[in-house]
């Protein structure tokens, strides 16, 4: 198709793809990217750091400012905890007296904060920008469609869905709805235990559904329930009927959903190698995001929590390569000067979803408050945020939590 825009001339519309450009459009029901609202401060403002020390204090316990493990330096500076999704989302629980939770992290955790948090609460995301291309190739219609798929190949009723938190709100929602459950990193073997229990063991027939990440599915499945890789079809939402035949849905254990997040599935067997060959000794540490060839190659697997316990566990003099986002490893590389950290990729790999939140953005989001507005408020819609807190929920209610 061909648009034309005032002032730009006449283009043609790209393909659709599950990414959108950054600030382009509005797509406030999906986590892509959409306008950054309001006047942010210069980033070359020098009272930057001043303001935000300034705001926040003007805020005191009103608000309560969470960081992911990914976020720029200049942000969790700011954060009054740090963590993973899921422990950001039970540290927002956790606060009811806050009436602001300034969430600096991705959409999809904000909507989580929103959902676990009370009425009363306010949640913000400092640039709506903020999205997570892994949450983005996974869209609520695409999902029921392709559970229309699994009714039509008359395997629905022996299949429990199973989403990661990295997906939108209304997925959420649908798996709460079929009695299925949200998962993360740090407890995918205990939730796909789950789901397979609920859909008669693992050693039956039954089947999960899992979303979006295809290779935390795939990995958790293989490595850490004793499935195949024959077990595993991967379910394409672009093709139709998913791009698979019914008989190998009906034969699969492990309906992949092809998603995967777009800095892990960077790292490749080969960065293994080369980092084994230039490093004796050196211990691989992935996250379970990246590809299974990374992750059968590398020497242990976790969640970002895990992988700065490793560290903090670790043999002072020990050498480390890490795979996962490039903030959170750096901090680690100056966190533990008794040891060798490296990037196991030789590329720079930041999550630019991520790294959308910075210190202006943050300055604006808290001045705004400070100022009696509310910008950027994260709000999941009723029926929604109850049937996606039934699968949250039920990820709190599994062993372990
Ligand atoms: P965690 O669940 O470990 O916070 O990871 C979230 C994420 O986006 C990883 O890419
Ligand atoms: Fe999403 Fe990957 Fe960024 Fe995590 S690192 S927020 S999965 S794009």
């Amino acid at each position: 198709m061909t648009l034309t825009t005032p002032g730009t001339g006449t283009f043609t519309e790209p393909a659709p793809s599950a990414l959108l450009l950054l600030g382009r459009g509005a797509d406030l029901a999906s986590e892509r990217g959409v306008e950054c609202a309001g006047a942010l401060p210069d980033p070359s403002d020098p009272a930057l750091v001043e303001r935000a020390r300034a705001a926040r204090a003007a805020l005191g316990d009103r608000a309560f400012v969470l960081g992911h493990h990914y976020q720029r330096d200049e942000v969790i500076a700011f954060a009054d905890v740090t963590g993973d999704s899921f422990k950001l989302a039970r540290e927002a629980a956790a606060r009811p007296d806050a009436e602001f939770v300034v969430f600096c992290g991705v959409h999809f955790m904000a909507e989580s904060a929103d959902i676990l948090t009370t009425d009363a609460q306010q949640v913000v995301l400092p640039d709506l920008a903020a999205g997570c291309s892994m949450a983005d190739m996974a869209a609520i219609d695409q999902v029921e469609d392709a559970w229309d798929v699994l009714v039509d190949a008359g395997v629905a009723d022996e299949t429990v869905p199973v989403t990661y938190m990295n997906s939108t709100a209304a997925i959420k929602a649908f798996t709460g709805r079929h009695g299925g459950t949200v998962c993360t990193s740090s407890n995918a073997q205990v939730a796909l235990r789950w789901a397979f229990d609920r859909a008669g063991g693992v050693a039956g027939r039954g089947k999960v559904l899992f979303m979006p990440d295809q290779h935390l599915g795939r990995n958790t499945a293989v490595l850490q329930l004793g499935l195949s890789l024959a077990d595993c079809v991967v379910y394409d939402p672009r093709k139709p009927g998913g791009g698979v035949t019914t008989q190998q849905l009906r034969d699969a254990r492990m309906i992949l959903w092809r998603g995967h997040c777009s800095v892990h599935g960077r790292f490749s067997a080969r960065n293994v190698a080369d980092v084994r060959a230039a490093v004796p000794g050196v211990t691989v540490l992935v996250h379970p995001e990246c590809t299974h060839e990374v992750v059968t190659a590398a020497d242990m697997v976790g969640s970002t929590e895990y992988i700065i316990k490793a560290l903090d566990a670790a043999e002072p003099g020990s050498s480390w390569a890490i795979g996962t986002e490039l903030n959170l490893v750096r901090r680690l590389a100056r966190a533990h000067p008794e040891l060798t950290v490296h990037y196991l990729d030789s590329t720079v790999c930041f999550c630019s979803t991520m790294n959308r939140i910075d210190l202006p953005h943050l300055v604006w989001a808290l001045e705004e408050l400070v100022a009696g507005r509310v910008p950027n408020r994260i709000v999941v819609d009723a029926d929604d945020a109850h049937w996606a807190r039934v699968a949250l929920d039920q990820m709190l209610a599994l062993p372990g939590h």
